[in-house]
């Protein structure tokens, strides 16, 4: 069978109806709101970008650079791909391409946190570098989260 090539591009708001949709299809209880996802893809310092396959979004990922005693980090708050689409690279290219951005803007260090149960998550995260920093208690209700961190050099 063909495989079809995954693209990568920014988000922007016009993105936000299948973002969300993705958005509800990836999580339940700790789903974004739309206005929230809508805050987030207008917000000055966020960098969103969506992965489409054949012309259609199967996945996106959003993050914020802060300023943190002079030094710039970057932090994943959200990174989804579309269940009938996973498995395929797609949520690597994803997190490999913000990284890109992160250090043309002199991004330093990047953090990202998941569920402790998050075993895809949790996974990919550590295939692409990312050590376990800390424990978040109780993060997401009764579930602990895990705080990664990366440094990019
Ligand atoms: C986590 C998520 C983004 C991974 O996306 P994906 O496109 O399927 O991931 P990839 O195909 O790039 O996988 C890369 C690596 O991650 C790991 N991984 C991904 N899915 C996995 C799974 N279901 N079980 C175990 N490991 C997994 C593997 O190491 C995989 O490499 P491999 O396929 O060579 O073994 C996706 O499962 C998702 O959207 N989940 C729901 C939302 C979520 O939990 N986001 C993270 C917290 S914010």
């Amino acid at each position: 069978m063909k495989q079809m090539a995954i693209t990568i591009e920014d988000a922007s708001i016009k993105h936000l109806d299948r973002l969300y949709e993705i958005e509800m299809e990836c999580f339940k209880s700790e789903a974004f709101t739309k206005q929230q996802i809508a805050q987030l893809l207008t917000d000055y310092n966020s960098i969103s970008l969506i992965a489409k396959e054949d012309g259609k979004i199967v996945g996106f990922i959003i993050g914020m650079i802060f300023v943190d005693d002079n030094l710039l980090s970057g932090h994943i708050l959200t990174i989804d791909v579309s269940p009938s689409h996973r498995r395929k690279g797609v949520g690597i290219l994803l997190l490999m391409e913000i990284e890109k951005i992160f250090k043309e803007r002199n991004v330093t260090v990047c953090r990202l946190e998941a569920r402790e149960d998050n075993v895809a998550a949790l996974n990919l995260y550590q295939k692409l570098g990312y050590k376990k920093v800390g424990k978040l208690e109780h993060y997401y209700g009764s579930a602990h989260g895990i705080l990664f961190e990366k440094t990019l050099g």
